[in-house]
């Protein structure tokens, strides 16, 4: 399932000590396996190499360069949202016709890089989106491909924040509208309807949401296709989950077996958009513990990583394995309960609650597993903390893919040209 393990009660990941890696490059510090994340990407691949579709992982995951050019290089094609992750497909040398562009939101200087590049397609949230991508293609003298992307009104059964699929979401388009919009498709001049895209929510853990949304998709080509609207493309989107806990996702396998043969009906060009399936087991997140802190009625772990770091815990409430770097055989009542936080000023900034743990002391460090998925990529400066380092391993080689940042990174962008004494009466 992934290249983190004990070998001689150290963690490893793959031929490497991890605790050499927390010394050498401090923390908090973001590890990937290059072999757990190119693995997971090669499963999709072959579970579903009978109809050869195209994989387009999701930048939004994890988008470090390092990330999407081991991907690109597998043959994966990208997800982007933005003008940002358009920017680093770019620069990851990912072929402008293997990426597709999702969002609510596109900016009219967005759709226009976009359509300059020559991306494969947008996925259109929205009519007045189509309307605006037309206007901006006709100025510019193109023609643009795009999917509509429809909201099935699906229950996905994961956290009511990264459910995308109900028609309470902002995402996508309601099948009736996408009807009229496919029927009248001429009076967009400058754009050619390829496909169809859906992405009803992320961790999703069951078959049954999946072949519902896609069974509702199907029907929906099939009628269509009786008033002579030929399409090109179908694209399931992501959403696939992973063990963090107890989880019993389906296998690459298992997801294959039950959704192709409805895939294989449509005779459309497959693409999926995972992110978290591929990377998320791939990276941990290591702290050290500064302050062990005993209150009348609890005991922290206070580490020096925090809710900028990974928030996950915070936003959803998610939980996420912590192991001690140095194992060690516990007897069971040594164990203690803790609450595991970092460093930042808010009760949210916690890790894990009433977590039972082995016994730990100041300087040790702990590995926060499975965060290799939305980790980095939404952490943030807040309270001033620089964010943290990332290191790629493969076997027993070591590649340092962001360095740490410092101080001067936080006040980069910040101008001290401001005088107070400017602004009117002082005191
Ligand atoms: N395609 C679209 C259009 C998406 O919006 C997303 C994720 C994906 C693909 C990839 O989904 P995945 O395979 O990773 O589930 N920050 C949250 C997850 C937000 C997902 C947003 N959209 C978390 O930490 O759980």
């Amino acid at each position: 399932m992934h290249d983190f393990k004990y070998k001689r009660n150290c963690l490893y990941c793959e031929d490497v000590r991890v605790l050499d890696l927390a010394r050498r490059f401090g923390t908090p510090l973001y590890v990937y396996s290059y072999k757990t994340l190119t693995d997971h990407f090669l499963k999709l691949k072959t579970a579903f190499e009978e109809i050869r579709p195209l994989i387009c992982y999701s930048v939004k995951a994890n988008s470090n360069l390092a990330i999407l050019k081991a991907l690109v290089d597998k043959g994966a094609g990208l997800d982007v949202v933005s003008g940002g992750e358009l920017f680093r497909a770019k620069k990851a040398g990912c072929p402008a016709k293997k990426i597709v562009y999702a969002s609510v939101g596109k900016t009219d200087y967005e759709i226009e890089t976009a359509i300059k590049m020559g991306i494969l397609f947008f996925n259109v949230e929205s009519l007045p989106e189509l309307t605006n991508i037309n206007r901006i293609a006709k100025r510019i003298n193109r023609t643009v491909n795009i999917a509509i992307r429809i909201n099935p009104d699906v229950e996905p059964k994961t956290h009511k924040f990264i459910t995308t699929g109900k028609l309470t979401n902002k995402f996508g388009i309601d099948f009736k509208t996408a009807e009229d919009i496919l029927s009248k498709s001429k009076d967009f001049s400058n754009i050619s309807i390829k496909g169809l895209h859906i992405h009803i929510g992320s961790q999703i853990t069951e078959s049954a949401p999946f072949i519902a949304a896609v069974t509702k998709i199907v029907n929906f080509i099939e009628k269509i296709k009786g008033k002579g609207i030929n399409l090109e493309y179908l694209n399931i989107g992501g959403g696939l989950g992973i063990i963090y806990d107890k989880e019993t996702p389906q296998t690459a396998k298992e997801f294959a077996g039950k959704i192709l043969p409805t895939l294989k009906k449509t005779g459309l060009k497959i693409i999926m958009e995972p992110g978290r399936f591929i990377v998320g087991n791939a990276g941990i997140l290591v702290a050290r513990v500064l302050y062990i802190k005993s209150t009348p009625i609890k005991k922290f772990i206070i580490v020096d990583g925090g809710m900028n770091d990974l928030i996950r815990p915070s936003l959803y409430g998610a939980y996420h394995t912590i192991l001690p770097l140095l194992a060690s055989k516990t007897k069971p009542q040594a164990m203690g309960k803790y609450d595991v936080v970092g460093p930042i000023c808010e009760s949210g900034d916690f890790f894990a609650k009433d977590r039972v743990l082995p016994p730990v002391k100041e300087g040790d460090f702990l590995a926060i597993m499975s965060t290799g998925a939305y980790g980095f990529s939404m952490s943030s400066n807040y309270n001033s903390r620089p964010r943290a380092a990332e290191v790629l391993v493969s076997r027993n080689k070591i590649f340092t893919i962001r360095k740490r940042e410092g101080y001067n990174n936080l006040i980069y962008n910040e101008l001290t040209s401001f005088n107070p004494a400017f602004c009117g009466m002082r005191g």
